[in-house]
């Protein structure tokens, strides 16, 4: 799945042509980028879109969950809390409007896969990538062997239900279940949380499968145990390695990334290098990124994964150079451009930086 619109990251902007509700707190946004304008989606991926909240903008990274070859992108986005992002766009957001946006980015995609048998697990709104990769696959190998398990917590939060009963109709080797974990009286599918004994139900063949996975953490794990307690491999079970909710998530904390071996852990408190950021001047060590410095001495920098991943803390460096370790957070046209990830990101000189 390929649509074309520009692979870097100044001056891209999608426009709003369809909001359409999936579910109570879900809704899928179609966008369409400015004529002649032209990027890669490959489904799994995620891409940025700034949201003006109270004069301030804010980057925020969404799942792709379909392309179209018309050149179209939809999102299928939850419902924060008020006050935050997804609200605006669920309250705000109408067609017709556009918003500044960001390449799609992320290694979470079919491109792992070997061909053989494959299980697509995920929980709420984790099942957004998967869908997109069902899309693609009932696109370019029809006949693939896929186990689709999705848990949702009641009947109406199962997302994509009609589209799963269209693929279907396609894919005759697709086999999908659902499991609730709070059903209502007339639920008649799987009930109750995934676990090693519904999933041996669900999926009897487990092991062989390679696994694509998305969801909260603790559910990610939980599948991941049950894969290798069947005698999975664990080089053929995928996740999107950060928790999707927090990845949608207002807030977001900040994890500690590995620092590369070539930098130096001067364990000088005061700090080795300068860094220019919002107007201050601030102190870096060698053994600190630019985020955890930035936020050490009240400097915010927006966050998601931590890791590297998701491409929410990029930052345009103005001036001197880094050590940058990321996980397809970023992409080789935005590294061109000058940008790098804060979050992933040690100094090797002085530093200037913009941030926003
Ligand atoms: S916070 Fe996700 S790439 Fe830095």
């Amino acid at each position: 799945m390929t649509i074309d619109m520009p692979a870097g990251t100044a001056g891209l902007r999608l426009t709003c042509i369809d909001i359409r509700p999936e579910t109570p707190g879900v809704k899928t946004f179609r966008f369409r980028a400015g004529e002649g304008v032209a990027v890669s989606v490959v489904p799994g991926q995620a891409m940025m879109l700034a949201i003006e909240l109270a004069g301030e903008r804010h980057w925020r990274s969404f799942s792709i969950s379909g392309a179209g070859a018309d050149g179209t992108v939809e999102m299928t986005i939850k419902a924060q809390a008020p006050g935050g992002a997804t609200h605006w766009l669920h309250e705000r957001l109408a067609p017709g409007m556009t918003l500044p946006a960001r390449a799609a980015r992320g290694a979470f995609t079919l491109a792992a896969r070997s061909g053989g048998p494959v299980a697509f697990i995920s929980a709420g709104s984790g099942v957004t990538p998967l869908i997109a990769m069902l899309r693609e696959l009932a696109r370019t190998d029809p006949e693939a062997d896929v186990a689709w398990v999705h848990a949702a917590r009641r009947e109406d939060d199962i997302l994509f239900a009609p589209a799963l009963a269209d693929l279907q109709l396609r894919m005759p080797n697709l086999a999908a279940s659902i499991t609730v974990s709070h059903p209502g009286a007339g639920w008649f599918g799987y009930r109750g949380r995934v676990n090693r004994r519904l999933m041996s139900v669900m999926v009897p063949d487990f092991a062989v499968r390679e696994v694509f996975c998305c969801g909260p953490a603790a559910f990610m794990q939980e599948v991941r145990l049950i894969h290798a307690a069947e005698g999975g491999r664990k080089e053929r079970f995928y996740t999107e390695r950060f928790h999707t909710e927090r990845f949608h998530t207002e807030s977001g904390g900040v994890a500690a990334p590995a620092i590369p071996a070539e930098v130096s852990a001067s364990g000088n408190p005061a700090g080795d290098f300068h860094l220019r950021a919002a107007g201050r001047e601030l102190a870096i060590r060698a053994d600190e990124t630019v985020l955890q410095a930035s936020l050490r001495q009240g400097v915010i920098i927006p966050c998601g994964c931590g890791e590297g991943l998701c491409g929410t803390c990029m930052v345009k460096l103005d001036r001197g150079s880094v050590a940058l370790r990321h996980h397809g957070g970023i992409t080789p046209e935005e590294e061109a451009e000058g940008y790098i990830l804060a979050c992933s990101s040690w100094p090797v000189t002085d530093l200037a930086i913009t941030i926003g």
